[in-house]
This record gives C-alpha cells, structure tokens and sequence, in this order.
C-alpha cells in the first residue's frame, strides 16, 4: 500500500480527457492504495482572483470528484486552505529553498513570459506544493507532464532539509504519469485541452453534446463507402467508452459502408451520454445538497490535521521553533 497524494486544479468544467487521463485512475488506485486528494485553493488563488469564482470552483470541483468516484469513506479528501499547517510548512521549507531553484521552474518562466505579472505567489509556488506533499510524506503524486519539474523542485527541497536535519525526515516522493492511457484526441483531433477549445465536457447537457460531438472534424468520404476508422477523431473517442467487443463491431460498420459519419457520431453522442449517466445522477444529488459535501469536507480535513500537526510539531522541535 502506497500513500499517493493528488492536488487537484479548481478551474471549472471537467472535460472526458481529464476524466481518461487522470480521474479514472485516480478512482481505481483508491482501492489499492491510501489516497490523499485535496482541492488546491491556494494554488488556484495564484490565477483566478474574482473571489466568488473562486468559492464556486471549489464546491463545484468537490461536487465533481465525488460524483465521479473520490470515495471519501477510503480516501482523505478536503480542501488545502482547511488545513492550516501546510502554510507554515511553507514557511519553514522557504528558508531551505535556494533562490535558483525556483529561477529555473518552467511553468514561472512560461507565466511571466506570457506576460502575466510575476508576483511572489507565483514565484513559490513550487515551494507551497513541496508543503502540501511532504506534509504527509507522500511517496506517489499523480501529475500532468508540466507538473514533473514540481516534484524534482520538492525532492530537492526535502533533500535539502533532510542532510540538515541528519535523517531521513521527509519521504521523496515519486511522480506518476500516465502515459500508458494515450493521448485522448479531442473534436479537432489534437490532444483535448481547454487551452485548444477542441474539448468534450463531461456533464454537458445532452443538447451541447449534439452540438460539441457535430463539430468534431471528419473526412468526407460518401455514406455508401467504406471508411477508415483508425484515423477518425469519432472513432478514436469513441473508442474510449467502448470494451473490444464494441470496439470490432464499430470498426465493421466503417469497413461495411452505408453509414455517413453523422450515424457514427449519433453513436458517439448517445454512447457518451450512457456512460456518463451514473456519475451526472449522483452529482445531482449533490448540488441538491451542498451541505453534505461541506460536511465531507470538514471531515477530511480533520483526519487529516491530525497527522499533519503531529508532523509539524516534530518538525517545529528539531528546526528549533518550538521552544
Ligand atoms: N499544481 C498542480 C496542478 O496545477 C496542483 C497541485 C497543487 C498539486 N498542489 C499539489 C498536485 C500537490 C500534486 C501535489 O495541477
């Protein structure tokens, strides 16, 4: 059994490549391991300033995650700013952060390159995410590829703590990709991503499906003729939902012909719909009982303050706050 820690983004609506490259397995690993999954509201503080999008992004990224499987009788499950020690970690991992070491972070050289200002928020905010994973001794963190660098940056921070305290303090932890699910293609056939507007959301409403799902970009071979599946973005999603048997029968109606890619995506539709159907019913439960997910919440976060302010405390002791 693993400790694997996930720090999710609250920034709005959920799209099926999140859900495929992420959440999924995320969902599954809760049944091996003991996970830690917190929604980081400091961390989005960083980019989103309008205060009531930001509370609104909160509940709807819990309401999300709980519909979507986050188990929170197996799972550690709360909201970053609930937990106040890992804020005076911060403070106390800042004073064994070189300067250079943030200097050299990718995603702050990307955001001030685009021009976006640098504040120091945005400069440590490596430094507040080594907190939320050594905090908890963390040994696996699921992350996108332009998080990796985070985990070197919080390796090398408890490193650095680690030889001056003379032992192994903190766990290093391990960053976990997942490159074995594919690249989940979206309308236009690139990687899905919101930054490329080509996304299909999870719980849309069936009529913003019908329209997303028809302007997903096809070749124009005629209705009667057969057609090549492997490079069609309808086939390549649809494909996602489908166990082998449903993925031969679909790759015979292409070979068969007498079927225009408007039948395909009517599948595709009705497909998405189906599988998601489940997931949208609980997450109506929820949003018709907001107080329930306040309540999980809480509940997470005081589980897991006891471990974190049994680890501040011993921390506080050796580095010589506590006196
Ligand atoms: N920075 C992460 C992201 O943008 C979110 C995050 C914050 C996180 N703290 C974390 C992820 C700790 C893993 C561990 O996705």
């Amino acid at each position: 059994v693993s400790r694997v820690l996930a720090g999710i983004q609250p920034s709005g609506t959920l799209h099926i490549g999140n859900y495929f490259g992420s959440i999924q397995q995320l969902v599954k690993t809760q049944q091996e391991n003991q996970v830690f999954a917190f929604i980081a509201n400091y961390h989005a503080q960083t980019s989103v300033s309008d205060a009531d999008m930001l509370k609104k992004y909160i509940l709807q990224s819990a309401i999300d995650f709980l519909s979507l499987g986050i188990n929170p009788d197996k799972t550690f499950f709360w909201v970053q700013s609930d937990v106040k020690s890992v804020l005076e970690l911060y403070w106390i991992l800042s004073s064994f952060t070189p300067m250079g070491l943030l200097q050299r972070a990718h995603s702050y050289k990307d955001k001030t390159a685009k021009g976006i200002n640098a504040n120091h928020s945005l400069f440590s905010y490596p430094v507040l995410m080594a907190a939320d994973i050594l905090l908890f001794d963390s040994q696996i963190v699921p992350v996108g590829k332009d998080q990796i660098q985070h985990i070197e940056i919080t390796r090398d921070i408890a490193i650095k703590l680690n030889t001056h305290l003379d032992e192994e303090f903190f766990t290093l932890p391990e960053y976990q990709t997942s490159d074995n699910v594919g690249t989940i293609v979206g309308t236009d056939g690139q990687k899905m991503s919101k930054s490329y507007k080509n996304t299909i959301d999870i719980f849309c409403e069936q009529k913003e499906l019908k329209k997303t799902i028809s302007k997903i970009i096809t070749n124009s071979t005629p209705l009667e003729e057969p057609k090549e599946y492997e490079n069609c973005n309808v086939y390549n999603i649809a494909k996602q939902f489908l166990n082998k048997s449903k993925q031969e029968e679909l790759k015979n109606r292409y070979k068969q012909g007498g079927e225009g890619y408007g039948h395909f995506k009517k599948y595709l539709q009705e497909t998405i719909y189906e599988y998601f159907e489940p997931f949208r019913q609980k997450r109506q439960y929820y949003l018709n009982h907001t107080d329930e997910v306040r309540d999980i919440l809480k509940d997470g976060a005081r589980k897991v303050s006891l471990i974190a302010d049994e680890k501040i405390s011993l921390l506080r002791d050796k580095i010589g706050i506590k006196y």
